[in-house]
């Protein structure tokens, strides 16, 4: 089968499709043939060599996708060829094929379309597990939303807004704005204009934020606190604005700077807290995965929300793909079909 193997560590040109043997599901696992895959943020951390997560050299790189189960391992029961699902793995998606755990095999969304299902995932899931799972959300509660105009943002804007929560975005441009005010954010604050941190205070008014999904980090991270309500809970589920370079030690200076971080003597003065979540944590526990699942797949049935896609690729283009992610000029997911 064709399949992207990182071989060695770069810019996008060192993804290159080669073919593969197919793999084999051992036992508890099925193999899913792919239609479409999603393209990750941490993926392009993972080509550069800067992904804690990611395995050791050479791997197949991807951490989801969508298809129908084409064979099934030893000890699996429950699963029947053919059936469409979408499947979450630290590794092995940007392929034709490709093996996970039966548990990591979800039913797909019957109403979405393939690239859709593609998206779905590891977006949706980080946003829910954050606002829901984490911060606890409540309806009524506002909302704070960075990188809002991303895969996992414009989930998010959708999930608090659906939820009955007044949302305020945060992005890079006017256009991401205009996109994530259409998907029912209230206010929108663009922070590479100088003084975004008044704007933001400003749109937050005197009641402020009671839940913030932060994914940037650095001067965006730190404006965030202000405008944090007594009882107030901050996510962290990324840090898109860190430029490691694994020879620069200024670089790493920097990253250490803008990591979010606070300790328990302010935040016991605002009331507030410091919460991080790694989608990792949830594949590795499979009752949890079933529970977030269905309460995430019956929120989606019963609101009018769906992915945004941004842009699909054919897998032979998967440098193109990840060079438009990193060019912060995408709005929402993209997606590669092999
Ligand atoms: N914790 C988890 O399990 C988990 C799971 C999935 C994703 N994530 C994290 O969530 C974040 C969003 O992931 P995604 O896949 O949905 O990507 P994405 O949001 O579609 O793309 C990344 C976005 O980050 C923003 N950004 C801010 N500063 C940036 C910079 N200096 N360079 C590049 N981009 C910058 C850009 O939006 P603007 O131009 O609007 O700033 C860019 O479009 C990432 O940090 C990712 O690592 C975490």
């Amino acid at each position: 089968m064709r399949a992207v193997v990182l071989e060695r560590h770069g810019p996008p040109r060192v993804l290159q499709v080669s073919d593969v043997p197919e793999p084999v599901p051992g036992a508890g696992q099925v193999r899913v043939r792919l239609d479409a895959i999603g393209v990750n943020y941490a993926e392009i951390l993972s080509r550069q060599g800067l992904y804690g997560w990611a395995p050791r050299l050479p791997y197949v790189l991807g951490m989801e996708g969508t298809g129908a189960i084409d064979a099934i391992g030893p000890g699996v029961t429950n699963r029947s060829i053919g059936e469409c699902v979408i499947v979450g793995t630290q590794y092995g998606a940007y392929a034709e094929q490709v093996v996970v755990p039966a548990a990591q095999a979800l039913a797909a969304i019957p109403g979405f379309s393939v690239e859709e299902n593609a998206a779905f995932g590891v977006n949706w899931l980080t946003a829910w597990v954050a606002l829901v799972e984490m911060a606890r959300l409540r309806p009524g509660d506002r909302v704070l939303i960075t990188a809002a105009a991303g895969g996992v943002g414009t989930a998010a804007v959708q999930i608090a807004a659906h939820f009955g929560c007044g949302v305020l975005a945060m992005a890079g441009s006017a256009d991401k704005l205009e996109r994530v005010l259409a998907l029912g954010a209230e206010k929108g604050i663009d922070y590479r204009q100088r003084g975004f941190e008044h704007r933001l205070r400003e749109a937050a008014g005197p009641r402020g934020v009671d839940v913030v999904l932060e994914l940037v980090g650095g001067d965006v991270h730190r404006a965030v606190w202000p405008v944090l309500a007594p009882f107030g809970r901050v996510v962290v589920a990324g840090f898109a604005s860190l430029r490691l370079q694994r020879w620069n030690p200024l670089s790493w200076w920097r990253a250490w700077r803008d990591i979010p971080r606070a300790d328990a003597r302010t935040l016991s003065a605002g009331s507030h807290g410091l919460l991080a979540t790694h989608l990792g944590y949830l594949l590795a526990d499979p009752p949890r995965l079933t529970r977030v699942w269905a309460e995430l797949t019956a929120f989606v049935e019963q609101h009018p929300v769906r992915p945004v896609i941004a842009a699909t690729f054919p897998l032979v283009q998967i440098a193109a793909a990840h060079r438009l992610l990193e060019s912060r000029q995408s709005i929402g997911k993209i997606v590669v079909r092999p």
